[in-house]
Order: C-alpha cells, then sequence, then structure tokens
C-alpha cells in the first residue's frame, strides 16, 4: 500500500491513529452524518479492464463461498495461491487510488467479490469486527469494476445504522433485526447505483447487501478494507452466554497472515474479554434509534433509554400473555 498523500492536517479533530478518516472535510462529515459515501475511484474503462483480468483467473467460473450467501469472496478460497493472486490483483488495482483519500489508515486487507451470472439479491447483513476495539471506525470499501451490460448494479444499505447498537455479529448469532428483516428491506433501505469505476465507501458495521445480477456474465468487484494505522486485529469469540473472547490475531498482520495460510496462525490468543450487549430489537425500537442517531459503545447502549421501565414492564406482560396463550392452546403459531 502506497503512503497516503502528505496533507496538511486532519478534517477531523477527533481522529486518532486508532481511526481512519477523510482528509477531505466534505467527505469526512458525510460520512460520519450517514455512514457512507458514494465516489468515483478509477475511470469506467480502467476498471472494465480489471475485471477482465480478474475473470481470467477464473475460466470455469465462480461457485459461491459465502454461508448463506450467493457470491463468492476470493479472500477464503481453498486454492492459497489463487486467494492470493487475486488478492494482489484487486489490491494494486483500487488502493493506490483509495489510501489518498484517508488520514490515519492502513489497507486490513483486500478481495475480490464475484457474483455469478443469474444470482440474486444477497440480503441486508452486518459484518462482523475484526479489530481489537470492536467500535472503532473501518472504512469498507466496494468498487464495481464490470460492466453490467445494461443492468444497473446496485448496493443496498441503510444510512446511519453503523452507529446505533452495540450489537456484534458472530458466526452463531442471527441478526438483531432478525424479527423484521423484510421491513428492512422494503421500508429502510437505500439503493445506491453504480457503474464501473465508481465504489461505496461505508462504516463496516452499517447494514447493507447488494442486488441481483440478473446477466449471464459474473459482475466483478474488489473489497478494501481500511482501519486505524495502529489499531490490532482482533476475532471476537462468543465466550459463553453473556461475553466474548477478544482474539488477539496478530497486530498488524491478522488478516495477512490468514491470507497467507487460509487457517488462523497458533499465535492467535485471547487477550480480554467483553460483556455480550446483544439484543434483538422491534422495528419500532429500529426506527427510534436510527432517528436518535446516538452512538453505541461498549459502555453504553442508547437501547436503554428507549426501553424504560414501564416499556420493559409491558413486554414482560405481553411475553407471559403469549406464554399462557401458548400453554392453553390459543397462541399455539400456525
Ligand atoms: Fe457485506
Amino acid at each position: 500500500m502506497p503512503e497516503p498523500a502528505n496533507l496538511a492536517g486532519t478534517p477531523d479533530d477527533a481522529a486518532t491513529d486508532r481511526t481512519p478518516s477523510f482528509r477531505d472535510p466534505a467527505l469526512a462529515r458525510r460520512f460520519s452524518e450517514e455512514g457512507f459515501v458514494k465516489l468515483r475511484i478509477l475511470p469506467s474503462d480502467a476498471a472494465i479492464a480489471i475485471a477482465g483480468r480478474v475473470a481470467r483467473l477464473y475460466p470455469h467460473g465462480v461457485e459461491a463461498n459465502q454461508p448463506q450467501s450467493n457470491w463468492y469472496l476470493g479472500l477464503i478460497d481453498d486454492d492459497r495461491e489463487l486467494a492470493l493472486r487475486s488478492a494482489r490483483l484487486v489490491r494494486d488495482a483500487i488502493v493506490p487510488s483509495l489510501a489518498p483519500l484517508f488520514a490515519h489508515a492502513r489497507c486490513h486487507y483486500a478481495s475480490v467479490a464475484i457474483k455469478p451470472g443469474g444470482a440474486g439479491a444477497t440480503p441486508i447483513h452486518q459484518h462482523w469486527p475484526t479489530t481489537i476495539d470492536p467500535f472503532a471506525r473501518r472504512i469498507a470499501c466496494w468498487v464495481l469494476l464490470s460492466d453490467s451490460h445494461g443492468s444497473a448494479a446496485r448496493f443496498r444499505l441503510v444510512p446511519r445504522s453503523q452507529r446505533i447498537l452495540p450489537y456484534i455479529r458472530h458466526s452463531r448469532s442471527g441478526d438483531y433485526f432478525d424479527g423484521f428483516s423484510e421491513q428492512v428491506e422494503r421500508r429502510h433501505a437505500r439503493d445506491l447505483e453504480l457503474s464501473p469505476g465508481e465504489a461505496v465507501l461505508f462504516e463496516d458495521s452499517i447494514l447493507h447487501g447488494t442486488g441481483a445480477n440478473p446477466g449471464r456474465q459474473m459482475r466483478v468487484a474488489a473489497l478494501a478494507n481500511f482501519v486505524g494505522v495502529d489499531m490490532g486485529a482482533a476475532a471476537l469469540l462468543p465466550d459463553g452466554d453473556d461475553a466474548f473472547a477478544v482474539i488477539d490475531t496478530g497486530g498488524r498482520d491478522g488478516m495477512a497472515e490468514f491470507l497467507e495460510a487460509g487457517e488462523w496462525p497458533e499465535s492467535w490468543r485471547p487477550v480480554s474479554r467483553i460483556a455480550n450487549r446483544n439484543r434483538a430489537i422491534s422495528e419500532e425500537e429500529f426506527v427510534r434509534l436510527l432517528a436518535g442517531n446516538e452512538a453505541a459503545t461498549l459502555d453504553h447502549d442508547p437501547l436503554d433509554a428507549i426501553r424504560s421501565p414501564r416499556s420493559r414492564f409491558s413486554r414482560i406482560v405481553r411475553r407471559a400473555a403469549r406464554l399462557a396463550g401458548r400453554w392453553t392452546g390459543r397462541g399455539a403459531p400456525g
């Protein structure tokens, strides 16, 4: 990764070497308010040429390898040499255009992201934390490379949803919005249309998904993830029902080691434990949290202010009524 341009000052007074930020004040403001920005990163013809080079790495197409999804992530290909080649290709292609946008940032990892022809939309989801501080800003970049041949390539997200809950997605959890995921897609998400060379830069914890690929050819995108220049990499794994173990994945090189080896190195070790504050919420609470736009941390949950003791009591009463209904057979699901 090249060194960022040496511009004077930083637009974000709160930024430290642990939180990446945008050098341009207008971009920094938009990103802080909405949780994303859409930008052109490469000329269209250059992006399409890179997509062609990626496609040539996969002469027989790709198979989706993301659990419960429909797309291919080059980073986790069993063929480690291919994983490295594709990652290097997109890293060299997009990181030189992205890195100068940021202050206090380093590229955590890069990968190809390919949706096979005919694949449907990827449902709205939330990424897992990958840093020692799970709520430190991570900037994810999704860059469309290939020509979508007349059908718009869509990226879908819920503005401001990156801030609202201290919820930590992990391999065995559902999503906090499982109870109203259809409404999230229909009522709260916004579609962004991209052409080749355009990118969505978003807070890694924002709710997001991608549109279908109705064409016959694979749709090639590139991912790059930026974290604070001094931010350690970590995996957060459930440790009992009420805590997470923070696993130090080797300081700066966790993802790079994984990319090389394809498996977690033995040197990774638990360094701390944090409380599991995951809670499912209702759509009404979701709307109120988005409107409040208050940032969650491990020590502060904006949901506490919304769930007053009175509303907690009424929820307990409703739950008891439901259970009583089930017990007598009246409330059993059909
Ligand atoms: Fe994603």
